[in-house]
């Protein structure tokens, strides 16, 4: 199965994915993780996508699909997977039907823009493997350690609340209209996003599978 997960900063896009792909054994694909490892490893497009990601902006499109078109093209994709994160503009959507993609289902994950702002003061993530928790939603077994990894638990540069802002304004001027452009390809299922970890991914499941 070929899903997009789409939704506002810290819409829970990144823990329903991880539930999915769990679920489905097939790999998630998140842009924001590729990106923040390019960078975490010093390359070139690492280094160019910093000053974008720190201020809340999008990364240049050409960019961002360069690295999803290498990335489906492995064969662990064969199977099916989840783009947590892209497509984010028309033109990446559009990229992506041009690439002969066939995506099966968008699952568009709602919340208010109030609660995102109080869920991404909590969230940490792993500097070592990337996976998210929250401090009072999603708390890690042991105190600022990876459950998966044992790596160690940090808050991101893009989660202090200016720029969760800028990121919400991005969402709605850019990414939103790539709602209407599934709902036109039938493709469209939204989940209410703002019941509990849990509850979000029986949603996000049944929609999948409805
Ligand atoms: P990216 O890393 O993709 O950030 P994002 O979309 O802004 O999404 P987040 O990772 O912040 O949140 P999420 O929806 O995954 O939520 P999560 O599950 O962690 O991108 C970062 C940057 O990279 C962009 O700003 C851009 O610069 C660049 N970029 C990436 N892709 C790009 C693209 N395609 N084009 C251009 N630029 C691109 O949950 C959030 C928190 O809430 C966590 O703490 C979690 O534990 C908690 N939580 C989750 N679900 C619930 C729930 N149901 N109840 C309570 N708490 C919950």
């Amino acid at each position: 199965m070929k899903l997009i997960f789409l939704g506002a900063p810290g819409a829970g896009k990144g823990t329903q994915a991880e539930a999915v792909c769990a679920h489905l054994n097939i790999p998630a694909i998140s842009t924001g993780n590729m990106i923040r490892e390019a960078l975490k490893s010093g390359t070139e497009m690492g280094l160019k996508a910093k000053s974008y990601m720190d201020s809340g902006a999008l990364v240049p499109d050409e960019v961002v699909i360069g690295i999803v078109k290498d990335r489906i093209a492995q064969p662990d994709c064969a199977n099916g997977f989840v783009l947590d994160g892209f497509p984010r503009t028309i033109p990446q959507a559009e990229a992506l039907d041009n690439m002969g993609v066939k995506i099966d289902r968008v699952i568009a994950l709602e919340v208010s823009d109030d609660k995102i702002v109080k869920r991404m003061s909590g969230r940490r993530v792993c500097e070592s493997c990337g996976a998210s928790y929250h401090l009072l939603y999603n708390p890690p077994k042991v105190e600022e350690k990876c459950d998966k990894c044992g790596g160690t638990l940090v808050q991101r540069k893009d989660d202090l609340p200016e720029t969760v802002k800028a990121r919400l304004k991005v969402y709605h001027e850019q990414t939103e209209p790539l709602k209407g452009y599934y709902k036109r390809q039938g493709k469209l299922y939204t989940v209410d996003g703002q019941e509990d970890v849990a509850d979000t991914t029986k949603l996000t499941l049944q929609a999948i599978e409805a």
